[in-house]
């Protein structure tokens, strides 16, 4: 149990994993029993409660050893920390940050006596815990969730982790309605996930659509929407551009988005894969050289109904996260509220809402590696180039990719992963 008053003693623990060697003096990979970096993976998907992770093989990965098993082969000291859900009565927003962070103060509090170095904290995480993952890393020391963290009885510790691993990060949910409508206006049929739980690592079951005349007006509406938050947050890319939408949600930032899918591509075909396919790419002698971006959206499908997040019917897990025990569902933006569909709906307090959003905090935490997969659907590409963007212009250490043809998912490519965490630890 990582806190002294825990609100649910089957998700508030942590599991601890420490390499054989350092048991005998021994090192691995240059790491000690002291120097180890701990390695801080969560199971969290859907907005989900999720218990503490443990070293086994993958079954979704082939039987293949899970990041843990790989960890502590390479020398990680391994700390899993569970955290409560929007399924649970105590688990609505912010229950699940707060849970994390109670976890990275116990191991900082108690890292005299604990193996692994606890100024090494590197943190993974997929979908909804890829969000949170970021959302650990980027609001690392903020005072606002110091009352949660208080009533709990977590350590009195600082909470600011050293680097963060985020796949797919399912992030700022305030704009991530008007992010996925300048992605798929126009795309009216859809391939919906038939279940309420949309996490990641739960069997996804497609069911196939079209949008309403109402949801394709709500779609245009929250299209409008998104060039203004872009033009807000004023970011550049790497070779100084402003990043900009016009009120078509044309601009440089769809440039950029479309120069980051040439580079997936570019990879791909590089690696010899075939990409004739791929009717939104103009590729010429082995070069992506154009990608179409509204061309690469019908390409790859709607998979969520506008509005895809703040459900107007409540319908949605981002809806029961922002509930609270008294209200399970609720909405979190002013659009949803104002078009919602059921009579005496809620909005959730803006600061509960700004809790949550990796977007909203720049911590000290220097090191992030951002992987969302070219073929996900579940939120707009926008989101994580955007975060991504963001961190960069703060002058974090950002290594951010597309890969190729990779669905909402995550851990599929660890042997880069820890490569990456090497270089940053060492
Ligand atoms: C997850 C997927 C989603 O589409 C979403 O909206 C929230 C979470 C997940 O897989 O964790």
């Amino acid at each position: 149990m990582y806190v002294l008053k825990p609100a649910d003693t089957r998700y508030q623990t942590l599991n601890v994993y420490i390499p054989e060697a350092y048991f005998s003096g021994g090192s691995i990979d240059g790491y000690t029993a002291q120097t180890a970096p701990i390695f801080f993976p969560n199971n969290i998907g859907g907005y989900m409660p999720a218990t503490a992770g443990q070293p086994e093989n993958d079954q979704r990965a082939g039987g293949k050893p899970n990041a843990i098993m790989l960890a502590l082969s390479k020398g990680y000291v391994v700390a899993s920390a569970g955290a409560r859900g929007r399924t649970e009565a105590n688990g609505h927003a912010p229950a699940a940050i707060v849970d994390l962070k109670a976890a990275v103060r116990y191991l900082k509090a108690n890292d005299q006596a604990m193996a692994g170095d606890a100024n090494k904290i590197i943190s993974n995480g997929t979908s909804a815990g890829g969000a949170l993952s970021a959302l650990l890393g980027t609001s690392g020391g903020s005072k606002d969730y110091e009352p949660y963290l208080r009533q709990l009885g977590a350590a009195r510790a600082n909470d600011t982790i050293f680097a963060v691993s985020a796949y797919c990060p399912i992030t700022n949910l305030e704009y991530a309605d008007a992010a996925y409508e300048w992605q798929f206006n126009g795309v009216n049929d859809y391939q919906k996930i038939d279940i309420s739980m949309l996490d990641y690592k739960v069997e996804r079951k497609l069911v196939k659509g079209t949008q309403t005349p109402a949801q394709i007006q709500l779609s245009g509406s929250l299209k409008a929407l998104f060039p203004a938050y872009v033009n807000s947050l004023k970011l550049k890319n790497a070779q100084g551009t402003p990043m900009t939408l016009d009120a078509n949600g044309n601009g440089t930032f769809k440039t950029e988005m479309e120069a980051m899918l040439l580079q997936s591509a570019q990879k791909a075909l590089d690696n010899g894969k075939d990409l004739s396919d791929q009717t939104w790419l103009t590729i010429q002698n082995g070069k992506a050289i154009a990608a179409d971006f509204a061309a690469y959206a019908q390409f790859v499908g709607r998979q969520k109904t506008a509005p895809a997040f703040d459900g107007v019917d409540l319908s949605t897990g981002e809806n029961q996260l922002f509930g609270d025990a008294r209200t399970d569902k609720k909405h979190f933006t002013a659009f949803s509220l104002k078009n919602s569909t059921v009579a005496g709906s809620l909005k959730a307090d803006a600061h509960t809402v700004k809790l949550m959003n990796a977007m909203n905090y720049t911590s000290p935490t220097q090191h992030y590696r951002i992987r969302v997969g070219e073929n996900d659907r579940d939120t707009s590409l926008a989101i994580g180039l955007l975060l991504s963007l963001k961190l960069k212009n703060s002058g974090k250490n950002v290594d951010y990719a597309l890969p190729w043809g990779v669905p909402h998912s995550g851990d599929y490519d660890l042997d880069e992963l820890f490569a990456w965490m090497k270089s940053v630890a060492m």
